[in-house]
């Protein structure tokens, strides 16, 4: 069992909090239209996936998170990491994934993922504290058009279009 899964039931009393804060910042830069198809890329409990005014889909490969996550209610959750995403090219209008790419196996492979489902707008954070930080903001640099960064309180959030 991987250590998402181990801190499930504790996971959103931990960070609700800040991951809330993040979605607040993220909602003033982006813009989402009620028919907008939405998919949150390591969505965890769905706290990141939950909070949009459109359609919502999540992927995440810890399955006691996902649980919580299904017990919500109304979004489409599938068990599938970021570098294997389930869904054809072009599928989403906008891609999300919030405090996630640190965690990925492989972030390059994941990435691109990202970019062959999504449309035109994504917003990628990750922890600043991660020793990956210049390796991740490369290959987000070398893959997507970055159009801001916005340095919060414990995540750097990138803006990209494709
Ligand atoms: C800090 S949590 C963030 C969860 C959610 N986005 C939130 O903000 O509450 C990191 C997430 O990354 C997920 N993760 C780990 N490896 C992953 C991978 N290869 N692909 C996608 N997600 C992954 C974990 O299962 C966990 O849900």
């Amino acid at each position: 069992m991987g250590y998402y899964d181990e801190i499930s039931s504790g996971y959103e009393e931990l960070h609700r909090e800040e991951q809330l804060k993040k979605i607040g910042i993220i909602k003033r830069h982006l813009k989402v239209h009620s028919s907008d198809r939405l998919l949150d890329v390591g969505c965890g409990t769905g706290l990141t996936t939950e909070p949009w005014g459109c359609k919502r889909y999540g992927i995440d490969p810890a399955p006691k998170l996902l649980e919580r996550a299904r017990e919500k209610g109304k979004v489409e959750y599938r068990l599938a990491p970021a570098e294997d995403i389930p869904y054809p090219d072009n599928n989403f209008d906008i891609v999300v994934s919030i405090t996630a790419i640190q965690n990925f196996k492989d972030i390059a492979k994941g990435l691109s993922e990202i970019k062959r489902v999504g449309r035109d707008r994504f917003v990628l954070s990750f922890l600043k504290r991660t020793k990956k930080r210049d390796i991740i903001d490369r290959l987000i640099r070398k893959l997507f058009i970055v159009e801001d960064v916005i340095e919060e309180e414990k995540d750097l959030i990138y803006f990209c279009g494709k």
